[in-house]
C-alpha cells in the first residue's frame, strides 16, 4: 500500500516550476502518428498518463526515444497495427485520441473504451458524429449495457474504418474537448474543408492546433469555437514544446492559498489562469501576474464565494475540487454547481472526515458552510483532481492526514512530492 502521510500547517513558501499540460500531451503524442516523419516533442511532464501514452505508441511499432524524462522522440514509419493493445487503453481517459490519430493516418482504428476518472457517464457520441461525418464506417461500438468497469471487455471496444476521409461540417451539440480533439485528429489529412463549430477552446486544443500546424497541417481557428481545418496529403517532421499545465498551476495557487503562504509559480501562462486567478482572489488571495510566472500569497482569512464550472474560458471542473477544500474553510456559505461532470462531488465525503461542512444537491451543487480549520484524517483519492484536492486539505488541515489510493494523483502531477518538500511542506510518501 502507498500512501502520503502529510503534517499539516505549514505556509507554503518559494518556489515550483510548473510541468507541461497533460492535457495537452496525451492528445499530442497521438498526433504524432500523423506525421510521415519523426517528430520530437518537449516539455512533457514526466506522468503515468504520458507514460501509457509512449506505452501505447509503442505497442502500435512506433519507434519511440526518450531523449531525457520530458523529450521524446517519435518515429510513426514503423507502425504496424491500428489496434492499441487493450491492457494499456483501460488504463487512461485519453487513449480514444488514438481512434482519430490511427483513423486519420491510416484509415482504420481499433480501440478499447477507454479508463481513467469516472466523473459521471462519459459518452463518445460526439467523436462518432464527427468520425461518420467525415465518411468514416462504424464497425464496432460497445453494446449500451457495456459500461465502463462492467467486466464485459470483450465487446467493450470501438472499430472504425473509411475508405477515403472527405471533410464536412460538424457541429457539436455539446461543447466537448474529446470530440473536438478526434475530429482535428481525423481530419486533418483528409480531403477538403472541416469546419468544427461549437469546438472546445481550452488551451490543449490550441496547444494540439499549433502542433498539427508545425507539421504542416493547415488549421486555422482553434481557440474559438469555429475550428477550420483544411486536408493536407502529407505531414512533416517537427519538434514542438507542450505548454505548461494550467491545472497543475491552478493546483499550487490552491495550495498556497490554503496554506496562507507566498510562493512564486513558474513556467506558466497567466493569460490560462484567469478564471482561477479571478476565484482566488475573491476568496482573498493576492495574486501578481508577471510574463510566465504568477506570485500568490495570502495573508488574511478566506472569503466565501460562488462558483460555476464551465468550458473554457469559464472556471474548469478540474479545479473544482481542489477550490472545494478553500471554500470548505472560507468564513459564510459558498456554493459550486458543476456544469460539466455528474459525479464530481465524491470528494466531499472524504473532505467532511476532516471535519468540513458540505451538503451536496443533484450531484451538480454543493453548499459549503466555512469551518475554522479541517482536521488531519484518513482519506482516499477518488479521482485525480479529488485525489489533489485531498493534498491540498491535508497541507492545510491541523495534524496529519494521510492520503490513500495516491495512483490516481500520479497519473497527472509530476514529482509532486518533491514539489512540496521543497515549497517547504511536510509531505512524504510511504510504502508499506
Ligand atoms: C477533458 C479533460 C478532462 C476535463 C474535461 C472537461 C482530457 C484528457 N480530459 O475530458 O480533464 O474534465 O475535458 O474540461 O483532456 N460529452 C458528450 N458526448 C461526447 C463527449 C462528451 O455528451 O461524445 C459530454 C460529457 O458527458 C461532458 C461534456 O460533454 O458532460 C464535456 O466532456 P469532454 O469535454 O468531452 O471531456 P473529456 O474530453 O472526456
Amino acid at each position: 500500500m502507498r500512501k502520503y502521510r502529510i503534517n499539516g500547517g505549514i505556509a507554503l513558501s518559494g518556489a515550483v516550476d510548473i510541468s507541461g499540460a497533460k492535457n495537452a500531451a496525451v492528445a499530442i503524442l497521438p498526433a504524432a502518428i500523423l506525421s510521415d516523419e519523426p517528430c520530437r516533442i518537449e516539455n512533457i511532464p514526466n506522468i503515468k498518463d504520458v507514460t501509457i501514452s509512449l506505452e501505447i505508441l509503442e505497442a502500435l511499432g512506433a519507434q519511440v526515444t526518450r531523449i531525457d524524462s520530458h523529450t521524446v522522440e517519435i518515429d510513426p514509419r514503423t507502425l504496424k497495427t491500428y489496434k492499441v493493445d487493450c491492457a494499456l487503453a483501460r488504463r487512461m481517459r485519453a487513449s480514444y485520441y488514438f481512434l482519430g490519430a490511427l483513423l486519420g493516418k491510416h484509415g482504420h482504428a481499433w480501440v478499447p473504451m477507454p479508463g481513467g476518472c469516472y466523473l459521471g457517464a462519459r459518452p463518445i457520441n460526439l467523436h462518432i458524429k464527427g468520425f461518420r461525418a467525415l465518411g468514416a464506417d462504424v464497425v464496432h461500438l460497445p453494446p449500451e449495457t457495456c459500461e465502463e468497469g462492467d467486466g464485459n471487455f470483450a465487446e467493450n471496444y470501438v472499430e472504425i474504418e473509411a475508405e477515403r476521409l472527405l471533410g464536412n461540417s460538424i457541429y457539436l451539440d455539446t461543447v466537448s474537448v474529446g470530440a473536438t480533439v478526434n475530429i482535428m485528429l481525423a481530419s486533418v489529412r483528409a480531403r477538403g474543408l472541416t469546419v468544427i463549430e461549437n469546438a472546445a477552446k481550452e488551451p490543449h486544443i490550441v496547444d494540439l492546433a499549433n502542433f498539427l500546424n508545425t507539421m504542416g497541417a493547415d488549421v486555422s481557428g482553434a481557440g474559438t469555437d469555429v475550428i477550420k481545418i483544411r486536408g493536407v496529403p502529407s505531414l512533416h517532421s517537427a519538434t514542438y514544446s507542450v505548454i505548461p499545465d494550467q491545472i497543475e498551476a491552478g493546483t499550487y495557487m490552491a495550495a498556497v492559498v490554503a496554506t496562507h503562504g507566498d510562493v512564486l509559480v513558474r513556467n506558466v501562462i497567466p493569460k490560462h489562469l484567469e478564471s482561477i486567478t479571478t476565484k482566488l482572489e475573491e476568496m482573498g488571495a493576492l495574486i501578481e501576474e508577471m510574463d510566465d510566472a504568477v506570485r500568490v500569497r495570502c495573508a488574511g482569512p478566506l472569503r466565501a464565494c460562488h462558483i460555476k464550472t464551465m468550458p473554457h474560458p469559464g472556471f474548469p471542473t478540474d479545479m473544482q475540487p481542489q477550490t472545494g477544500v478553500l471554500l470548505s474553510m472560507a468564513e459564510g456559505a459558498s456554493v459550486i454547481s458543476e456544469g460539466i461532470w455528474e459525479n464530481r462531488f465524491c470528494y466531499v465525503e472524504e473532505l467532511a472526515r476532516m471535519g468540513a461542512q458540505v451538503t451536496v444537491e443533484d450531484k451538480t451543487k454543493a453548499t459549503f458552510t466555512g469551518v475554522p480549520a479541517l482536521q488531519g484524517a484518513t482519506v482516499r483519492a477518488t479521482d485525480l483532481r479529488a485525489g489533489a484536492a485531498m493534498v491540498i486539505a491535508g497541507l492545510a488541515a491541523e495534524g496529519t492526514t494521510y492520503i490513500e489510493d495516491i495512483h490516481y494523483i500520479e497519473r497527472g502531477y509530476e514529482d509532486i512530492v518533491e514539489k512540496l518538500r521543497r515549497l517547504g511542506a511536510d509531505i512524504e510518501l510511504l510504502e508499506e
